[in-house]
């Protein structure tokens, strides 16, 4: 058994496990990899360059290791990317292991000063990208309430969501971890926000750009219970590997309002969620701010109420609160209310 210290768990290993685990993870460039992957997601030319091995040989080892189930894979456009498995029994065997090396061990140390390299050079790019898209979101958040408000809002809403659910169930008597899906989620901030409240966080978003972006913030947050992938939020494939991938809470932050067919991806989320899951839908209200649509690549001048009520109910999904943030009316620009909608699965 081997406690999961951070998550306050533990997690038994059958022993045919361990040992095809241990088997895989026991030898030395495999060790290395290992290590470099717990400290975040790399690809296999991230790991060559690292390791100054080439592209089959770490390519064998990181299928050795996907196969004995510590790390997993997924691929992004022409990119794999390498991520410790996200199964409890998986995660912990990688860390029990990982934590047992010498901090100072000079193959590891040399190791890590590689990656951090690597890393400022992914920040960097990142940062160039950011700063192209800073300018609109700037000129937008002049127009609404401050995003510390909207997010008090939001953590509150979803704190409540997981007591009942730990009402419901009693302590002790969950079998599945608890998962966070941020559907759209840009920068990965709100993985950040939430994330410490469950087991696991999966943010999805179709942009390499903005997935990097993501990626750079859980590092530099350390947010190591949370992963980001590429998908197509008209296709989520998120509950495909069984229960355990179901969400307890899907987030749609300002996202809505980008997409040609919003009541698709209302469905497609709710196909997300575990039974009793909640989603939280966090858009601007009907607004005339045509310059967003003009301008900002808004295809939607928000939403009333009773039209993401109609869109759930197609859906399966029935609203049951909605908070409607609005600014100062001091303000002298036209100014944009922020609402959230929350809406449980009504099967
Ligand atoms: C304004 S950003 C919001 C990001 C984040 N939720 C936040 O509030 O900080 C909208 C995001 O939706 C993503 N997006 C747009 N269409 C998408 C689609 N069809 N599938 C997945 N993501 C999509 C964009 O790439 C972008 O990152």
């Amino acid at each position: 058994m081997i406690l999961d210290a951070e998550r306050g768990s533990t997690a038994v290993l059958g022993s045919d496990h361990l040992v095809t685990g241990l088997r895989a993870i026991g030898e030395p460039t495999r060790l290395r990899i290992a290590a470099l992957v717990s400290q975040g997601e790399l690809t296999v030319t991230e790991l060559c360059r690292i390791l100054g091995q080439s592209q089959p040989r770490v390519s064998r080892h990181l299928k050795l290791l996907c196969d004995a189930g510590l790390l997993q894979r997924h691929s992004e456009g022409t990119s794999a990317f390498f991520s410790p498995s996200l199964d409890a029994v998986g995660r912990s065997l990688l860390d029990g292991i990982v934590g047992l090396i010498d901090p100072d061990d000079p193959v590891m140390t040399a190791d890590r000063q590689r990656l951090d390299s690597i890393r400022a050079e992914r920040a960097a790019q990142a940062e160039d990208y950011f700063d192209q898209i800073a300018e609109q979101w700037e000129s937008m958040r002049d127009r609404h309430v401050a995003d510390t408000e909207v997010e008090a809002r939001l953590t509150s809403i979803v704190e409540d969501h997981l007591t009942r659910l730990s009402v419901k169930t009693g302590s002790g008597a969950r079998h599945r971890p608890r998962l966070l899906l941020d559907i759209g989620t840009g920068t990965g901030r709100i993985l950040e926000l939430l994330a410490d409240r469950f087991d696991k966080g999966i943010g999805i978003d179709l942009s390499t750009n903005m997935l990097n972006l993501a990626r750079t913030r859980l590092i530099e947050h350390e947010l190591t219970n949370c992963s980001v992938r590429q998908a197509n939020i008209y296709a989520l494939d998120i509950g495909e590997d069984g229960r355990d991938n179901l969400a307890d809470v899907a987030v749609l932050h300002h996202v809505l309002h980008f997409l040609d067919d919003p009541a698709a991806a209302l469905r497609q989320t709710a196909f997300t969620l575990a039974p009793g899951g909640l989603v939280v839908i966090v858009d601007f209200a009907s607004h005339g701010v045509d310059e967003l649509l003009t301008e900002h690549q808004h295809r939607w001048s928000g939403f009333s109420t009773a039209q993401i009520e109609s869109w759930c109910s197609d859906a399966w999904l029935q609203v049951v609160e909605s908070h409607h943030l609005t600014p100062d009316k001091s303000s002298s620009t036209e100014t944009l209310t922020v609402s959230i909608w929350v809406a449980v699965r009504s099967d």
